[in-house]
């Protein structure tokens, strides 16, 4: 049991392992929300809001003499709109008289085991052993417009997933400018905020600021999730650390338009919101009609964000994720894209997977340009059919020839767009999103696919179907290479085009889920120009996103930290690409690409054929090494040991697995200095009182004269360990630790 309601004093307490989050109901009938921090029992914590009269700040109807209940200083669940609460609201709406007048009030709850589900949308899943659910029903008594607040709670995860339906009930059509999938109030503290921005090629990138006072947004219009901001936050103490102080982790799983909203008030209570984007967001609701938001997942730690990060890890991971490959061991593939881009035919990739299969390699991925006329970005998106040109004989014989090779073989797609030079924009311009009577903006010389519109899927489902089924086709990577503007639907009239940008998602969901469905053994992979449609709602679809197209190992450092604050290693595609990197022209040694690669899906994106006899080795034993380690990566507790952004001398990082007995540490050298001091690091994650044997390597090799060959967990964290001394740019060190008792065999 997890939600405690008490019908007497109508208080509803949800409670995990380590928080509470509790809500009550003023006499007015407005939801209150009393608290949200380290368990505290279920005592009502009624009298932390105390209630006083505030300039300015007027009184509902319901309030009579007393002036010193207000909205506007209220701490609520679900904000109203025009109705004296001044701060940000969680919904808008233009009724049929023309107000915008939102007035919520409390009606009812339920209570129900397991989880609340969403139609077309992406939803944490689980069983009745996982979560308990609660439904409060409010109402606006004025025009009867119905909201339901969803909540499941994960006692385990200390984790809540939320959401909201809006119905209308109202009798006459209604339009929804705003439904936020949450909102929390907080009444005291000094709180600031850790968001992730970013651009393409440099996604994710941690700043963390004192929330000021007045309101802060992080968002996109841009119809992904996009590279500029990510739909997860972090709410947090101002001391917080990695392993000290309080934080609430807040994401949407949703991967178009959203924004996440702050507020300081003139009161220093701070409001969060966070749901879809209102710009551009107008949704028609008919009579009887309703909306479903998008969910939104709260994680709370006592502890720092170590642990915040590891609970939601491990959701993603058992409850987010889906399909054969959630809690299988990926193939170690090898893409095509950097190789080759779009200079390639089938002689050219045999000799990539050749090469590759031979040091061990288990997957190759063809990229783009295997399809329609496309031997540049400026054509053939849209036309899914072989480029015979290239690969003489097709798909099928290729894919024969790679499974023959030993290897399963993976394609790429990019099903939203389409090039004006293709056949199906000839046939069908109209399928491409413009507004009429205007051109149409362009993104790396494409144009849209108009996602709302189910001929348009229909085609696209077709067409990649036939593809499937045409050859042994294992993986697929789902790319997505614009923004979208311009945002228009033939099939939508007038009052309906500010429904396009939530229907296009939904379409884009619809088309995953039916290929997904027809296809439950292929792996799927997300994309968008690398990172731009990294979040919680893609990876229902795809348990892995390529995660920026800057494959620089030493810029990786970075994207990657930020990236784990609320994504885990499986998650995360990252390959080793060559030396000098395509995007920095840096140079960087390939035992160190290759440690960055392992924080992730693991894989190459070179022709492995041009390497050395010595590197050729070297790949050899870091896919070796990266299976022997897949568990302890991909299903233990990570670790950042370092701030990449305020350490510029090494970057850190740590994988303990989950019964304690494996470690893996993994340090790059980020700037070498002569005559350098001595630095120490400490381990986490271990057992105090166990013995581990510690093997260190340096540069690929085992350090043979290391002086402390069996520590105990606790020397280990407490004291730790030296960094190793290494000498040039960029190397790396790698320190295996394992539990004395553990069956698990290091190597030779
Ligand atoms: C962007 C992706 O992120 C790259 O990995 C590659 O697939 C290109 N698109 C191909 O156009």
């Amino acid at each position: 049991m997890a939600v405690y309601v008490n019908q007497i004093q109508q208080l509803f307490t949800l409670e995990t392992k380590n928080s509470t989050y509790q809500m009550g109901v003023h006499p007015t009938g407005v939801l209150l929300h009393y608290y949200y921090g380290r368990k505290t029992g279920r005592e009502s914590l009624d009298y932390l809001y105390e209630c006083y009269d505030v300039g300015f700040s007027g009184n509902p109807d319901e309030a009579g003499t007393d002036r010193t209940f207000s909205l506007d200083t209220a701490p609520q669940e679900y904000s109203g709109s025009c109705v004296g609460d001044y701060r940000l609201n969680s919904i808008g709406v233009r009724n049929a008289d023309g107000t915008g007048a939102v007035d919520l009030r409390f009606i009812s709850y339920e209570q129900s085991k397991g989880k609340y589900g969403r139609k077309g949308m992406p939803a944490v899943y689980g069983s009745e052993k996982d979560a308990d659910s609660l439904v409060l029903h409010l109402k606006d008594k004025a025009t009867c417009l119905a909201v339901d607040l969803w909540y499941s709670v994960w006692e385990d995860y200390d984790l809540i997933t939320r959401a909201v339906t809006v119905r209308n009930e109202t009798g006459r059509t209604l339009h929804l400018t705003k439904a936020a999938s949450m909102l929390l109030d907080i009444l005291y503290g000094d709180w600031e905020i850790l968001h992730f921005h970013g651009r393409h090629c440099m996604e994710r990138q941690p700043e963390r600021v004192v929330l000021p006072h007045g309101r802060m947004a992080f968002e996109s219009n841009r119809g992904t999730s996009s590279h500029q901001h990510n739909p997860f936050v972090v709410l947090c103490d101002r001391r917080t650390q990695e392993d000290f102080g309080e934080c609430i982790g807040v994401g949407l799983l949703y991967s178009g338009n959203f924004s996440i909203q702050t507020e300081k008030d003139q009161l220093n209570r701070i409001r969060l919101v966070a749901g879809i984007q209102e710009k551009d967001f107008d949704f028609v609701l008919e009579p009887g009609e309703e909306f479903e938001t998008p969910e939104a997942v709260m994680v709370y730690s006592g502890d720092g964000f170590t642990p915040m990060s590891q609970k939601l890890h491990r959701l993603v991971r058992e409850h987010i994720c889906r399909g054969k490959y959630k809690l299988a061991r990926r193939p170690v593939l090898i893409n095509n894209w950097e190789a080759t881009y779009f200079d390639f035919n089938e002689e050219k990739i045999l000799d990539i997977a050749k090469g590759a299969a031979e040091l061990g390699v288990e997957m190759l991925v063809l990229d783009d340009g295997w399809f329609g006329k496309r031997d540049a970005d400026n054509s053939g998106l849209g036309d899914w059919i072989v480029n015979t040109g290239k690969l003489k004989g097709g798909l099928k014989p290729l894919a024969e020839k790679i499974n023959a090779l030993g290897l399963k073989f993976g394609l790429w797609f990019e099903p939203e767009m389409v090039s004006e030079d293709s056949d199906l924009y000839r046939a069908h311009p109209d399928w491409a999103v413009q507004i009429p009577g205007r051109k149409p903006c362009r993104g790396r010389f494409q144009l849209v696919l108009d996602m709302t519109r189910k001929d348009v899927r229909d085609y696209l489902f077709d067409m990649m179907c036939a593809v499937l089924d045409e050859a042994n086709i294992e993986y697929v990577k789902w790319d997505m290479n614009r923004s979208v503007c311009d945002a228009y639907s033939a099939l939508l009239p007038p009052e309906r085009q500010g429904e396009f940008y939530h229907r296009y998602v939904l379409g884009v969901y619809e088309l995953y889920e039916r290929l997904i469905a027809r296809y439950p053994d292929i792996l799927w992979e997300g994309c968008s120009g690398g990172g731009g449609r990294f979040d919680l709602g893609q990876l229902y679809y795809t348990p892995q996103i390529w995660c920026s197209d800057d494959t620089d190992a030493i810029e990786r450092l970075k994207i990657q930290y930020g990236t784990s604050f609320a994504y885990p290693i499986s998650t995360v595609g990252s390959h080793v690409s060559a030396s000098p990197n395509h995007q920095t022209g840096r140079s960087t040694p390939f035992e160190t690409r290759g440690i960055v690669a392992m924080a992730g899906t693991f894989g190459y994106e070179l022709d492995l054929n041009l390497l050395s006899d010595e590197e050729k080795g070297r790949v050899t034993g870091q896919i070796e090494r990266f299976k022997k380690y897949y568990d302890v990566i991909h299903f233990g507790d990570y670790y950042r040991l370092t701030d990449p952004f305020e350490n510029e001398l090494f970057t850190a990082w740590e994988y303990v697995s989950r019964d304690k007995g494996e470690a893996l540490v993994h340090i790059v050298s980020t700037h070498v200095l002569a005559n350098t001091p001595q630095f120490g690091l400490r381990f986490k994650g271990l057992q105090e009182e166990a013995q581990y044997e510690v093997q260190v390597w340096t540069d690929g090799k085992i350090v043979k004269n290391q002086k402390a060959k069996v520590l105990s967990g606790a020397v280990l964290m407490h004291a730790g360990i030296v960094v190793p001394a290494v000498w040039g740019d960029y190397k790396c060190s790698e320190i295996y630790l394992k539990r004395r008792d553990c069956a698990c065999e290091p190597e030779k």
